[in-house]
């Protein structure tokens, strides 16, 4: 049988998802919006565009959840994004309202479900989303970490014109300004980032790599970003659908790992069938440390005025 894989906002990252993994062509899908025809139109044009290149994979638009019914994994981007000079955590309680709903009604559906959440505050929809499903934590995971390293790539690689490829980066802690580009555990071709370019220009690129989001945010002014978003999420979807324990900078339930208790934060995972297989911790020296703290400080504050 054909995994199923649900995605719960049909806007801009989740059609723009529902692109990504129907070319991957390993999961049919299933797009949910509040919109009346949205979805419906979204997926049939999705699935119109499919005899061209040749992917067989079923795609349903539907205002009503009994379509997610035994999904494998229910991707949530529903919700409303930034407008120009709003933060993430702007969008706290309107948000909370929308995913805990879209939570409820999908986990009634898909009992064994694995989550992907999108939606911002990311951390913080995470951790909702846990609470609100009651699963294991591991079969909760949110995306950040993969979209913030890809830009941080996107940028080196513009910088020093060596493929992306070659550019390993890793992005993590919250998905917010305090995030925590490490550029010293990130390597092109096994070398320490800090080597390869004055760090003027490697904190030009962690900085541009933190406002990655806004600077999207101020060139659309309406809306935020979807093509990186959305391929962040299919990598992961693939990842877990094809079990192959593949390692990402991701928001994953932390229980002591990094010195940190019961949040979503953004660490190097491991995905595979079951969700989060396994957390990797890097060792961090003083300064990366300090970074950590203040960053889970800004999504433990966003967490508490939730009061779950
Ligand atoms: P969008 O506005 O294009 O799409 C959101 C969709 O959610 C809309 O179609 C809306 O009708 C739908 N929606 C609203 N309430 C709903 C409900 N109760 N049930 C079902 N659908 C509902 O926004 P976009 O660009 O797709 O962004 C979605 C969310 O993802 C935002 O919160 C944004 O900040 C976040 N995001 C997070 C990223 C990350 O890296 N974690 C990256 C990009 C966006
Ligand atoms: C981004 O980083 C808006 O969180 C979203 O593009």
């Amino acid at each position: 049988m054909k995994n199923k894989v649900s995605i719960i906002g049909a806007g801009m990252t989740g059609s723009t998802t529902a692109h990504w993994l129907a070319e991957r062509e390993f999961a049919d899908l299933v797009l949910i919006d509040i919109v009346d025809g949205m979805p419906q139109g979204k997926a049939l044009d999705l699935q119109e565009a499919l005899p061209i290149i040749g992917k067989d994979v079923s795609v349903i638009g539907s205002n009503d959840y009994e379509a997610t019914a035994n999904s494998d994994i229910v991707i949530i981007t529903a919700g409303l994004p930034r407008k120009p000079g709003m933060s993430r955590d702007d969008l706290l309680f309107a948000n909370a309202d929308i995913v805990r709903k879209a939570v409820e009604e999908t986990i009634r559906h898909s009992p064994e479900a694995i989550y992907i959440i999108l939606t911002n505050p990311l951390d913080v929809m995470a951790f909702l989303a846990m609470k609100v499903a009651q699963i294991e934590p591991y079969r909760v995971i949110g995306q950040a970490g993969v979209l913030d390293s890809a830009r941080m790539r996107a940028f080196v690689a513009m910088e020093l014109g060596i493929s992306v490829e070659n550019i390993h980066c890793y992005v993590l802690g919250g998905h917010g300004d305090n995030m925590i580009p490490l550029t010293r555990t990130s390597n092109i071709a096994g070398i320490s980032l800090d080597q390869t370019m004055p760090p003027e220009k490697l904190a030009a690129i962690v900085e541009r790599t933190r406002k990655g989001g806004g600077e999207i945010v101020s060139l659309l002014k309406t809306g935020s970003a979807y093509y990186a978003p959305a391929a962040a999420v299919a990598q992961m979807a693939e990842a877990i659908l094809k079990d192959k324990h593949l390692i990402v900078p991701a928001a994953a339930y932390l229980q002591g790992e990094y010195g940190l208790n019961d949040i979503f934060f953004g660490v190097p995972t491991q995905l595979g069938r079951k969700g989060v297989e396994r957390i990797f911790e890097y060792e961090l020296d003083e300064e990366e440390m300090a970074a950590f703290q203040r960053s889970a400080k800004d999504v433990t504050d966003n967490i508490a005025k939730l009061e779950l």
